[in-house]
């Protein structure tokens, strides 16, 4: 039996919400150690750099559940093969809906067959909190909606200027 409990949290926090602070939240009851880990995926166009967003994980987790308990970090390749470099015994997800269910199940019967010494651990996060979703606050953000509530404060704020930022350099080039 390992000396801690580490648990992976994984996915692409495009930005971190309101709903994955939940299910962190929950996962710190159930682990020793929390790792918020964010896919390093070229091929999908994000908003933040990783880079950004492991520091805004790491800002927005820094209060939640003992010091040091939950940090973020970034992994490229399988995940299977992160979490046992990590020594965790677990993946971590989210699930809001049925819609989740069926996203998360050939995921979690492939990361099973990779590797059948991790098991991955689905938490249901408030219902007050099942619509939030990265994509659809940027969605809202980026047609001037109000973010708040859905997503921690510092990173709204961040949102909205990154956003308005990519408008202004999309509108100054098609001039
Ligand atoms: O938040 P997301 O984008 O739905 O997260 C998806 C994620 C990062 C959990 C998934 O794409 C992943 O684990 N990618 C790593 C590659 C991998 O291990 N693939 C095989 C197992 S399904």
């Amino acid at each position: 039996m390992p000396s801690s409990r580490i648990a992976i949290f994984p996915g692409s926090f495009d930005p971190l919400t309101n709903g994955h602070l939940d299910v962190i939240r929950r996962t710190t009851r159930l682990f020793d150690r929390v790792i918020v880990a964010v896919l390093v995926n070229q091929e999908k166009r994000a908003v933040f750099t990783v880079d950004e967003r492991v520091a805004m994980i790491n800002e927005a987790c820094a209060g939640i559940g003992e010091p040091g308990q939950v940090t973020g970090d970034a992994f490229e390749g399988l995940l299977v093969h992160y979490a046992a470099r990590q020594g965790a015994c677990a993946v971590v997800r989210g699930l809001r809906s049925g819609v989740d269910f069926d996203y998360e199940r050939p995921m979690a019967l492939m990361n099973a067959h990779l590797a059948p010494e991790i098991e991955t651990v689905c938490v249901i996060g408030a219902d007050r909190l099942a619509h939030i979703s990265s994509r659809l606050v940027k969605e809202v953000a980026g047609l001037g909606g109000s973010v708040e509530g859905l997503l921690p404060d510092a990173i709204a704020q961040r949102l909205v200027a990154r956003l308005r930022a990519g408008k202004s350099t999309r509108l100054n080039s098609s001039h």
